[in-house]
């Protein structure tokens, strides 16, 4: 019993749910298409992101699945290697619901603690959140979300880099910490 109940806990841990598979019943059960991707009494300035995943048409892509890591607010990726993109601890899945719709909740993430040698000279790199995308019968998408009151953006490299790479730049509400992301997605071949 004890060694069922900590396989059940370990499954509900991690985010991916198999109830059915390992008779574990969470005790609040998260939806696919929603995720909170911080526990309780992370630092940082919290961030709701309700997004939306289309075609180039506009047509709503459901099922698409999201790949969302970031850095903590101080800048890190992890606690003992800031820059280890591969094993954030700030990593999660989504699923985009019918309508193509996600919520994530989050923080807004720091920006790296060091500048790297890019272009002409140092530069600290734009807070982001990488998003990646993949869903069938499209491109995948690497996105990194940066965001429109980062004055990092007004350097003329940074502004380049959103467009010619189509990051999206997310306008976030000071007042409530909510923005809206639509996440358009090409046909197959075009990366
Ligand atoms: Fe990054």
């Amino acid at each position: 019993m004890t060694v069922k109940l900590r396989a059940c806990m370990a499954l509900i841990t991690v985010g991916w749910l198999l109830p059915a598979a390992a008779g574990c019943v969470a005790p609040n059960p998260p939806s696919d298409s929603s995720l909170t991707l911080t526990a309780a009494g992370e630092p940082g300035t919290k961030l709701l992101i309700s997004g939306t995943v289309t075609d180039q048409s506009g047509r709503p892509v459901a099922g698409a699945g999201l790949h969302v890591y970031q850095t903590d607010a101080s800048g890190r990726y992890t606690l003992e290697r800031s820059m280890d993109e591969a094993h954030a601890r700030l990593s999660g899945r989504i699923r985009t619901d019918d309508g193509g719709h996600f919520v994530l909740r989050t923080i807004r993430p720091g920006g790296y603690p060091k500048p790297l040698k890019l272009g002409d000279r140092e530069r600290k790199i734009p807070a982001h959140i990488h998003i990646d995308i993949t869903a069938a019968g499209h491109a995948e998408r690497r996105l990194q979300v940066v965001f429109a009151d980062d004055p990092l953006l007004s350097d003329p490299y940074w502004t380049d880099w959103v467009r010619r790479l189509h990051q999206s730049v997310l306008k976030v509400d000071p007042a409530t910490g909510a923005a809206n992301l639509v996440v358009i997605l090409d046909p197959p071949g075009s990366d």
